[in-house]
């Protein structure tokens, strides 16, 4: 097949994006497919009429090589670089994706997971890997995510949308009470997000969670009751739940830093867990992923309360596919490799 891997763009998530863009392109071009890395803010720079000559040989095709940072990518000096403009697709990568078989969304955050690229590819009929617009416009919005999920009695932890100057302590106080978890209503990896335990703690959460990398997506913040427990992830790849991977940061909590930094979370799949919770919990995931009309893969996050109850935290459209991210691992402990795990959301989308 010809595939178009579309990495980097200008969301906060940029650099995780460009390291599972890379490692999805090199699985595809591992499998023989003649393969684009296209990274979407840097634009195709080809012009229109040399475009299918970027399908080469495997030896001949483009690739990158990017690093997971230890910090956030400093947005605003890309965003200048960019002559203002926060994201694009310019018409030469809508012209590359009319020459693919399949257009890969190795995206992650805003643009890339809300929705709107899925509509501007569907509008242009090019197929495209995992969820389609409506489920990436639904899982997106932490709100609304978690209306539907209470329509479907999904356990989901008491939470307050507003915007930030109309969260004070005490609509705090009378709602989901402190300790509580702030977080902006529509960023991925754990960015802008923090606890408050307190009036002081809460201020300065809702400026994090109010910075500039949230106004990639939605200005509203999400204020939800903090629950202790064990935190377990849940993959599911064409309607079928993989193994349950529990995710145990040395410090802290499982933010950014925990997230990509090698050697800083110990995770385990599968899940030392007993069979009656693994079934419970790959059977909430399941309804998770059809609550919001996820495609052909997603994963599912909860939190095993200390009252022994699974909550749903969120639903990823576009799951990392990083070297330390936690689909791949789920999909490792099912017996499939990176490269074949890449190999059927791609084909699935044909
Ligand atoms: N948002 C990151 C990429 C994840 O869900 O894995
Ligand atoms: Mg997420």
């Amino acid at each position: 097949m010809k595939i178009v891997v579309l990495t980097g763009g200008l969301s906060p998530e940029r650099d995780v994006s460009l390291s599972s863009g890379s490692l999805i392109a090199n699985a595809l071009m591992a499998s023989g497919h003649a393969v684009v890395l296209a990274d979407i803010y840097e634009g195709i720079k080809a012009e229109e009429e040399a475009l299918p000559a970027l399908f080469l040989t495997k030896e001949d095709n483009r690739r990158y090589e990017y690093h997971i940072p230890d910090t956030a990518p400093d947005l605003e000096a890309l965003v200048r670089k960019n002559n203002g403009r926060k994201e694009l697709i310019g018409s030469n990568v809508l012209s590359l994706c009319r020459l693919a078989d399949v257009v890969f969304i190795a995206l992650h955050g805003s643009m890339g997971e809300n929705g709107q690229l899925q509509a501007v590819l569907d509008c242009n009929g090019i197929s495209y890997t995992g969820t389609g617009y409506t489920g990436c416009l639904l899982a997106m919005d932490k709100d609304i995510t978690k209306r539907l999920l209470c329509h479907d009695n999904i356990p989901t932890a008491p939470w307050i949308t507003d915007d930030a100057a109309s969260l004070t302590p005490e609509k705090i106080t009378t709602s989901v009470g402190f300790p509580c978890v702030v977080k902006p209503i529509s960023n991925g990896s754990s960015i802008g997000i923090s606890f408050a335990h307190n009036k002081e703690e809460l201020s300065s959460a809702l400026t994090l969670a109010t910075d500039k990398l949230s106004s990639f997506g939605s200005k509203r913040v999400l204020v939800e009751k903090l629950l202790k427990g064990r935190e377990f992830s849940v993959g599911i790849l064409e309607e079928r739940a993989l193994p349950v991977i529990e995710i145990i940061p040395k410090e802290g909590f499982y933010d950014y830093k925990n997230k990509y930094q090698q050697g800083l979370t110990t995770e385990c799949c599968p899940a030392a867990l007993s069979e009656e919770l693994v079934k419970k919990v790959q059977s909430l995931a399941l309804s998770v992923h059809k609550a919001l009309y996820l495609g052909t893969y997603s994963r599912v996050d909860f939190i095993l309360s200390e009252d022994g109850e699974f909550y749903c935290l969120e639903a990823n459209t576009l799951p990392g596919m990083t070297p330390v991210s936690l689909l791949p691992q789920e999909a490792k402990a099912d017996g499939i490799s990176y490269e074949e795990l890449c190999e059927r959301i791609a084909k699935l989308a044909l």
